[in-house]
């Protein structure tokens, strides 16, 4: 029989994200009306840990108008002392003393670590994906990531304006440690001469000097390169490279965490209320160690130790140094397929992005 909640707590962790209050608002009103308590927990994972004075219980009206705020209002933090034990002990403790039965927890990777080790202290846990680089294998969207792509191609469009009017070419990182969504779906929507990813084996430099070139030559007079943060220590080296060897003025631009910030899109505000939705539910139905992906357009519950597991092996397919996890030898050969295939899927979605991006930006 599934567990009896009464009183449920709330947080947010990690990178912040655009939605994330959203996300907040719709699990609270949500709950209460399921005749939940809920509390809200400030400063994710630290908040839990300090107990009284970081955790305050929810009415109606203390997530009323904050849907269109960016950032988070619960806070955030990247908690590295809840890897261990006696931080995970002390948060347990807090659960116990308020009384609260199980947590939404809204993040990224890291996120759902804490989680999952709550859960394996009796603390049931819910994830809702919240980072503005789509990097959880799992789910087709996170929270955010719509918002900060509206936000790269909102201050690139700028760029290129005054590209235009300089014949210049500027060269563009945007956010995305360990993927190159956000880079890749704005490279499209911007009309980039290249984008630079590290998802794309195939990538060559001179390939790009080469396409700058010929299109000057055909009389095209702005360029705009993104590269994704991952690619490290690079995008600035490129533009002086692109410059010298074409002969382009080249400038660089690095967006960093302007593209944190900033009200959620409609896109990124109805995701948050579904997934917000969908967490509570979860939790009532008695699932816990899951988290709230969006697959196809329906809300479905992913056990958070094997999304941990695909999303490890996803990334060591293309990330250096990276090896597929040593926890993928403890399911079966079937499951192991199963996951190998499905992360074959992203990896010919990305194929699929970087072959319309290229093929739309020649002037071959
Ligand atoms: O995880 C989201 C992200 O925005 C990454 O793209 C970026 O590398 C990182 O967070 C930056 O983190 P911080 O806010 O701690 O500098």
């Amino acid at each position: 029989m599934a567990k009896q909640f009464k009183k449920i707590g709330i947080l947010t962790s990690g990178g912040d994200a655009p939605g994330m209050n959203a996300a907040v608002r719709a699990v609270t009103r949500y709950a209460l009306n399921k005749g939940l308590e809920v509390y809200g927990i400030y400063e994710g994972y630290k908040g839990l840990i300090e107990g009284k004075g970081s955790i305050k219980k929810f009415a109606p009206h203390d997530v009323a108008n904050i849907l269109n705020i960016g950032g988070t209002v619960l806070y955030s933090a990247r908690c590295v002392e809840f890897k261990q034990e006696e931080y995970i002990q002390k948060a347990v403790d807090t659960c116990h003393e308020f009384g609260i039965d199980g947590i939404v927890t809204i993040g990224g990777d890291g996120t759902f670590r804490g989680a999952s080790d709550l859960c394996k202290h009796g603390i049931p846990c819910i994830g809702i994906p919240g980072t503005i680089d789509n990097d959880i294998t799992c789910t087709d969207n996170s929270i955010g990531y719509d918002t900060a792509m509206n936000t790269v191609i909102e201050a690139v469009d700028r760029l290129r304006d005054t590209c235009e009017s300089h014949a210049r070419c500027n060269v563009v990182e945007v956010m995305g440690r360990n993927a190159g969504y956000i880079a890749l779906e704005t490279s499209i929507a911007l009309g980039a001469t290249a984008v630079v990813v590290l998802e794309d084996a195939n990538y060559n430099e001179a390939n790009v000097i080469e396409k700058i070139k010929v299109a000057r030559e055909a009389g095209k007079r702005n360029f705009i390169v993104i590269v994704a943060e991952g690619v490290d220590n690079y995008a600035e080296g490129l533009a002086k490279r692109i410059q010298s060897e074409t002969g382009v003025e080249t400038k660089f631009a690095r967006l960093a965490h302007i593209v944190r910030g900033g009200s959620p899109t409609l896109r990124d505000r109805v995701l948050a209320a579904k997934m917000g939705v969908a967490a509570v539910d979860f939790l009532l139905e008695g699932k816990e160690n899951v988290f709230v992906c969006e697959r196809d357009g329906e809300m479905v519950a992913t056990d958070i130790q094997e999304a941990i597991v695909i999303d490890k092996l996803y990334k060591s397919t293309f990330t250096p140094g990276m090896s597929a996890p040593e926890a993928l030898k403890n399911y079966s050969p079937e499951r192991q397929a199963e996951m190998k295939e499905f992360c074959d899927m992203r990896t010919k979605e990305v194929q699929k992005l970087l072959k319309i991006s290229e093929s739309i930006s020649n002037y071959k």
